[in-house]
């Protein structure tokens, strides 16, 4: 069972909570706050109920090192700048300046601490430095779901040392969704995978072969397995040394009974960026690279996906960030959130596709995690969510 903020008595307590506010931040500015927003109903429970919230997170990968390209500084004065709390930023995670702050805390206000990377100990998961971290704390809550892949001070260290701890509403609902896909998916379950490599998502599909009826594939890892079958790529991105691995996984599928559906045709181009043409075969011309699936297969997919309960969508069907070759991802994505069936999409391209084709508030789940989704599918949990349960 997974602890949440709701067994947790908040009141007069100095809760500690890891969010995952890694977000861009581009001359300063935050320009997608979508993290932020999402760990919000986390944060003013803990306020609301009489808890002290301090805040901390990792932003980027300054390596272990103090770099003011990586402070979190930014993300407080955005946060004020909305207006979804007073945050206060205070200039460490650990030490003297924490404690005060944390000590003369207002009950109205919600500290921000400085970038938990700027300590190589973070990563490190060193048992003393999760000590410091969780030192002036009575209560620790892990909201940042696209973190708790990683073993690190803040996700792993600080929940072993410390009894009062708890998943946030994030976490608590990220953790809901991917162990219904994995244990108790209503059927027919289809997942839809595209991205650039086999190599990235090959966990996945592992751990899908054992769930899914069918896995539909688009993106350029579809021009690998297309080439393992004799089919011509062109000049197509294509994994070379993982045609054995895509052997082995047709093998398997065959195996258990689960299609794995492939494009049919194809959006070609002489050259990335180059004008698109539909390609109507499913063998590419040497000289035409594909860049996204060709309408046959958007319409094939759809049929597919028709009769599906369950959908899980990773991984953009075509170079998406150029309207040229973005057909298949949001044709695919605005049927998808339109059937009546439970979709989950995670990973932070296929995020990007849901919101920018406009059906975002349709999706059952969007994921908050790019690599935390992708290894709670193949392990079927994830380091910082275990050591939740109990
Ligand atoms: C992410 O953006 O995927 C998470 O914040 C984890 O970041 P990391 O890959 O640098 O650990």
């Amino acid at each position: 069972m997974l602890k949440t903020l709701k067994d947790i008595d908040l009141k007069g307590k100095k809760v500690f909570v890891r969010v995952d506010f890694n977000v861009p931040v581009k001359d300063g500015v935050v320009t997608d706050d979508t993290r932020i927003r999402e760990a919000l109903k986390t944060i003013k429970y803990v306020t609301d109920n009489g808890g002290f919230a301090t805040l901390a997170t990792h932003l980027g990968r300054p390596k272990g090192e103090k770099n003011p390209k990586y402070t979190v500084k930014p993300v407080a004065d955005h946060i004020n700048g909305k207006g979804y709390f007073k945050a206060v930023f205070v200039d460490d995670c650990i030490g003297k300046s924490v404690t005060e702050a944390v000590n003369n805390q207002k009950q109205d206000t919600v500290l921000i601490l400085e970038n938990l990377r700027f300590y190589p100990d973070e990563e490190k998961n060193n048992p003393e430095f999760s000590k410091n971290l969780a030192a002036p704390f009575d209560v620790y809550i892990n909201d940042a779901f696209g973190t708790s892949h990683r073993k690190h001070a803040s996700v792993y260290g600080i929940p072993s040392v410390m009894q009062n701890k708890a998943a946030g509403f994030l976490l608590e609902k990220e953790a809901l969704y991917f162990d219904r896909l994995l244990q108790a998916p209503e059927h027919p379950f289809s997942a839809v995978l595209g991205g650039a490599k086999v190599s990235d998502k090959i966990g996945v599909i592992e751990s899908l072969l054992e769930r899914a009826d069918n896995i539909l594939i688009g993106g350029a890892m579809a021009y690998t397995f297309l080439k393992y079958k004799g089919i011509g790529v062109g000049k197509s991105l294509v994994e070379e040394e993982l045609l054995g691995t895509v052997e082995k996984v047709l093998k398997k599928a065959a195996d258990k009974g689960v299609e794995i559906a492939l494009p049919v045709d194809h959006i070609v181009s002489a050259e990335f960026g180059g004008a698109p043409e539909v390609c109507g075969v499913q063998d590419i011309p040497a000289d035409r690279m594909g860049l996204d699936i060709g309408p046959k297969t958007i319409e094939s997919y759809k049929k597919m996906l028709s009769k599906s309960k369950t959908i899980l969508w990773n991984g953009p069907m075509g170079v998406f960030e150029q309207p040229a070759y973005a057909e298949g991802t949001f044709a695919i994505a605005k049927y998808a959130a339109e059937l009546d069936a439970t979709v989950v999409v995670g990973g932070g391209d296929s995020v990007a596709a849901v919101n920018q084709a406009g059906v975002s508030d349709k999706i059952s789940h969007i994921s908050t995690g790019g690599g935390a989704s992708l290894e709670y599918l193949e392990y079927g949990s994830l380091p910082g969510i275990d050591i939740l349960r109990g």
